[in-house]
């Protein structure tokens, strides 16, 4: 019976391009995770879209003298583009401007309203007395009380991670003018975390088995250092409106990860209407056997284990996470990505020069799934050319291309197999078990391996089996050893679709199918002999050196 699968990605503010460090925090893993189970036949779910407010986007919008509307509408467009370009398959990727997710916002504010999980204060906001405004999250800086930046956001220190309220930062001012602000009493809306922490606790609790151990432990540490209510509205123009009568908070709007994290149920609402049938967001969101998964870099951990269940627990019977399999962050040359440095490979300028499969393949190998892991030009040079053309790209065209120039174009017809030709075949079913079972519980980097493991055997084979000898002296003992390893391949276009799945597509035409590869299953595909193959053409090209000179000299000069 077919699983639901529900694949919730973090939703990247629309305020810039996105980097290497997202794709391989986020966007990658939930793709191959999605992926791997459209091909098991399983019904996946997988939603994001463009966070459009709070002061990420604003403070854009006054730096380029234009509105948040504008920034928004030029970086969801680009968001877009780049998903279709890497292979991103979303089901729906939308934004928090829709007039679909304010109600759902509103839906949720108010039920939790109803319910006394949000009440009222009156807190101390920092106040710029020349722009006369009040300065919410990204709009004061000062420095870090925990690790010394001296340019700490009020909302979370970028260098050492920590979330920060502005009052924490040390030395104060005005992000805009640079005064220091003075403190004004303002009202606000909280949300009772604090009603929630038994429940959270002992539901966190029944995940040691499934989540990743900083996934979990960060969890637990903060639930049990206790939890503090927390404001939801802000001082801010832009964003979803507070729906509650009056003045008071006509200039007040929900703060932005208080209505982001609803996206993830709104983006569902959708994703249903859009297909037509308006209720099928249930199937995802109520139906007790889907488990819904959640993408996301570290730093967003506590937003998705804590505050966003606390949300549901409190709102209604909506299913909570199962898993929440947030990655560390990947370093770039060994430094940290930093946006205000420039110190970034982009995703658009990789798009424009390299190919997709590539980036993927690198960024699955060196996954920071336990701990951070590095992309450098020189690693990215060296695992195309002697892993990705060597080992399996020169695979799949040295066989193709002898089979179609000998074999009339056709899959040969073997003979009977020998102990050879059953243990590779035989390893072939390991491989793919190995791999299914490391997808299931999102090892990327192990399943992976299991597949690159499989086409080191696979070559290995070849070189003792050496068709091209055999073609003259033993024709039938030839043709059994290219069946076995054209089978071969077909359980390679499989198991590594999910990570290279324009060239697992290639393949399997290559291969003489015609189709999707998504269609065909996770159980490799029967190689028919006699089957007309396509004219072969190498899957991957070999990359000079030079590409590191190049490129690594881009960053330099790019870099402020
Ligand atoms: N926009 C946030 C960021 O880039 C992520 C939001 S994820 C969601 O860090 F929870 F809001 F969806
Ligand atoms: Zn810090």
């Amino acid at each position: 019976m077919p699983e639901r699968i529900f694949i919730g990605v973090a939703w990247p503010y629309a305020n810039g391009p996105l980097h290497l460090g997202h794709i391989a925090g986020c966007y990658l893993p939930a793709d191959i995770f999605a992926r791997y189970h459209r091909l098991k036949g399983n019904e996946v779910l997988m939603v994001s879209g463009s966070d459009q407010h709070g002061t990420p986007i604003t403070i854009r919008a006054e730096q380029e003298g234009t509105t948040p509307q504008e920034v928004v509408s030029r970086y969801h467009a680009l968001f877009q583009k780049d998903w279709k370009r890497l292979g991103i398959g979303f089901d729906l990727f939308t934004t928090t401007g829709t007039d679909n997710h304010r109600q759902v916002a509103h839906d949720i504010f108010l039920s939790l309203l109803r319910q006394g999980y949000l009440y009222q204060a009156v807190m101390s906001q920092p106040y710029c007395q020349k722009q006369g405004r009040f300065l919410p999250d990204r709009y004061v800086e000062g420095t870090c009380p925990n690790c010394g930046n001296p340019r700490a956001r009020g909302d979370q220190c970028e260098a050492c991670g920590k979330p920060m309220n502005p009052q924490d930062l040390v030395g104060m001012r005005c992000r805009l003018c640079d005064e220091p602000p003075v403190i004004r009493e303002t009202t606000h809306f909280f949300l009772k975390l604090s009603a929630f922490q038994d429940r959270l606790l002992e539901w966190a609790r029944t995940k040691e088995d499934i989540w990743r151990p900083n996934v979990y432990n960060s969890t637990i540490g903060f639930l049990q250092s206790g939890l503090q209510d927390r404001a939801i509205t802000r001082d801010i123009e832009w964003g979803v409106a507070v729906p509650v009568e009056g003045e008071e908070f006509a200039h007040k709007r929900l703060y932005v990860w208080f209505e982001a994290v609803i996206g993830y149920l709104s983006a569902s609402k959708e994703w249903a209407q859009r297909a037509g049938q308006p209720e099928r967001w249930r199937d995802f969101w109520q139906d007790k056997g889907c488990r819904s998964y959640y993408f996301i870099g570290k730093d967003n951990i506590p937003f998705h284990t804590i505050i966003w269940p606390a949300m549901l627990m409190g709102y209604s019977d909506h299913s909570l996470p199962y898993d929440v399999p947030a990655n560390e962050f990947l370093t770039l040359e060994a430094r940290k990505f930093s946006t205000s440095q420039n110190w970034a490979v982009w995703l658009p300028d990789y798009l424009e020069r390299y190919a997709p499969d590539p980036l993927r393949y690198y960024l699955s190998a060196a996954m920071p799934e336990t701990g951070d892991a590095d992309f450098s030009w020189r690693e990215f040079v060296r695992r195309n050319n002697d892993e990705l053309v060597a080992t399996y790209g020169n695979l799949a065209h040295r066989v193709l291309t002898f089979t179609y120039r000998n074999f009339d174009g056709r899959v040969p017809q073997p003979g009977a197999l020998d102990s050879t030709d059953q243990e590779l075949l035989a390893r072939a079913d390991r491989a793919a078990e190995d791999a299914g079972r490391h997808l299931e519980h999102c090892n990327f980097r192990m399943a992976l391996d299991a597949s690159m493991g499989l086409a080191q055997a696979a070559n290995r084979y070849v070189d003792v089996k050496a068709p091209w000898r055999s073609f003259r002296e033993d024709r039938v003992a030839c043709a059994t050893a290219l069946w076995t390893t054209l089978r071969v391949l077909c359980t390679l276009k499989t198991t590594l679709y999910p990570f290279l799945p324009f060239s697992s597509q290639r393949l399997h035409e290559l291969l003489g199918f015609t189709g999707a590869v998504e269609q065909t299953g996770w159980q490799a595909q029967d190689l028919p002999p006699r089957q007309q193959l396509a004219k072969p053409e190498p899957l991957f090209s070999k990359l000079d050196d030079a590409v590191v000179e190049e490129e690594t000299g881009r960053l330099e000069a790019q870099r402020r």
